[in-house]
């Protein structure tokens, strides 16, 4: 079975042969995109490239690049748990910034290219590796934004049949821009085991702030391939947490609980990761902004290693776990000391509040109470011991309740009340 580290490395090699300058990671906090909070992209640093703010040929003596992007996406947070959604992920990228030279994807040189090469050699390392694409999709055109009858024809020049090539509109084959505005296009998909796993973007565009699009001077090419969705294919998996990627974390959790709620412990393996990355680059928890997607994951992480009845004295190996998987290809993991003891205050500091909420909601609820009647308990938590709504939802679930529409609506009035008193008082 071929392992991460064998893909990292054929991966990068692929493209460093065909002429791409292989670029290290940019750190999970852009430092000069105002329009994120965090990197949620492999384009992300390469933003001013494509929009010929800067020049790849001065910095990178070529039109091309390749890279693995650490990114971290907080729009599915709900979902993790499931088999494949993650907060953290790694993200496998080729790009070219233009202008085209021959597009011939023979040709290893360093000048941009566009659809016939990023077609063609995606096709060819899917194939090296040994997987088999069930379908591509590519963007039927919508508004004044044509069909992509280019990379339908290459598509076809390979020998995909028509059912093979999917047409899909801009919700789903058009990609970017990251943040508020930048380069974005339409793309061209491919996905294995019906799922998506490499998403060719052709950046033609620019899109401003107002959502009006214009063209770019150089067509570019950013592709983006979900590095554990690639491995969970590769290693035949059922999700992607039973890769290599997380195989040692997993393990020390196999070997040191006994409650088996598959949820928690995928939210346990992802939020770790996540959250020692965020800190290895430079990030503390807060109230604000991107302070607080740290501090988010930290408490959900707690709340989850309680439920499963994970000490926080264990926390040391499980952060370990991730840190020597990791530290071969990213040198910013080696202040460990440092990891350690911003993740382990945070916990410890919110370990206080949970225990006390937890004290509290179990003098409080009652199994009969109504959705309203749960709704207002949670409020009272939430004034009173400082227990985030998301956090109480999980306690909530640990009763074998869920919080529906009338609990929302309930905690939703009483806030509104309570901001308007507060409002009152200090006028
Ligand atoms: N930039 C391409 C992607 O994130 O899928």
């Amino acid at each position: 079975m071929i392992s991460s580290e064998e893909v990292r490395k054929l991966f990068l090699s692929f493209f460093q042969t065909r002429g791409h300058k292989i670029i290290p990671s940019s750190s999970l906090i852009p430092y000069d995109d105002p329009s994120v909070l965090l990197t949620t992209a492999g384009m992300q640093q390469f933003k001013k490239y494509f929009t010929r703010q800067k020049d790849p040929m001065v910095d990178f003596g070529s039109q091309r690049v390749a890279s693995i992007q650490k990114c971290f996406r907080t729009t599915d947070i709900d979902e993790i748990g499931d088999p494949t959604h993650l907060t953290f992920f790694e993200m496998l990228g080729n790009f070219s910034f233009g202008p085209i030279g021959k597009d011939d994807p023979k040709e290893f040189g360093k000048d941009g290219y566009f659809k016939k090469s990023a077609i063609y050699w995606a096709y060819e390392f899917i194939s090296q590796l040994g997987l088999k694409i069930d379908y591509v999709t590519i963007f039927e055109g919508e508004k004044n934004i044509p069909l992509d009858n280019e990379s339908y024809r290459i598509w076809e020049e390979i020998g995909f049949s028509s059912e093979k090539i999917k047409r899909r509109g801009r919700e789903d084959n058009f990609w970017g821009p990251t943040g508020e505005e930048g380069p974005c296009g339409p793309t061209t998909e491919i996905y294995v085991n019906d799922v998506e796993i490499w998403n060719l973007v052709f950046n033609e565009y620019y899109q401003d702030r107002d959502g009006n699009l214009s063209k770019l001077e150089f067509s570019g090419v950013d592709t983006g391939m979900g590095f554990e969705r690639l491995m969970k294919s590769l290693q035949n998996t059922e999700t992607i947490f039973e890769t290599d990627l997380f195989q040692p974390t997993r393990t020390i959790l196999e070997n040191s609980i006994k409650n088996y709620d598959i949820r928690r412990q995928r939210i346990v393996m992802d939020h770790l990761r996540g959250s020692v990355f965020l800190v290895a680059d430079g990030l503390y928890p807060s109230n604000l902004e991107r302070g607080y997607i740290l501090r988010r994951i930290l408490r959900r992480l707690t709340v989850n290693m309680y439920f499963l009845g994970i000490r926080v004295d264990s926390l040391e190996n499980l952060l370990k776990s991730v840190v020597e998987k990791y530290l071969p290809f990213y040198s910013e993991l080696k202040n460990f000391v440092k990891i350690k003891e911003v993740i382990l205050n945070e916990i410890n500091n919110f370990e206080r509040v949970l225990n006390s909420s937890i004290k509290e909601f179990n003098k409080k609820f009652r199994e009969s109470d109504s959705s309203e009647t749960i709704g207002e308990k949670m409020f009272f938590l939430y004034t009173s011991h400082g227990l985030p709504l998301d956090i109480g939802k999980e306690i909530l679930m640990s009763k074998g309740r869920q919080w529906d529409r009338f609990a929302q609506q309930r905690f939703e009035d009483l806030f509104k009340k309570h901001q308007l008193i507060s409002k009152g008082k200090n006028e």
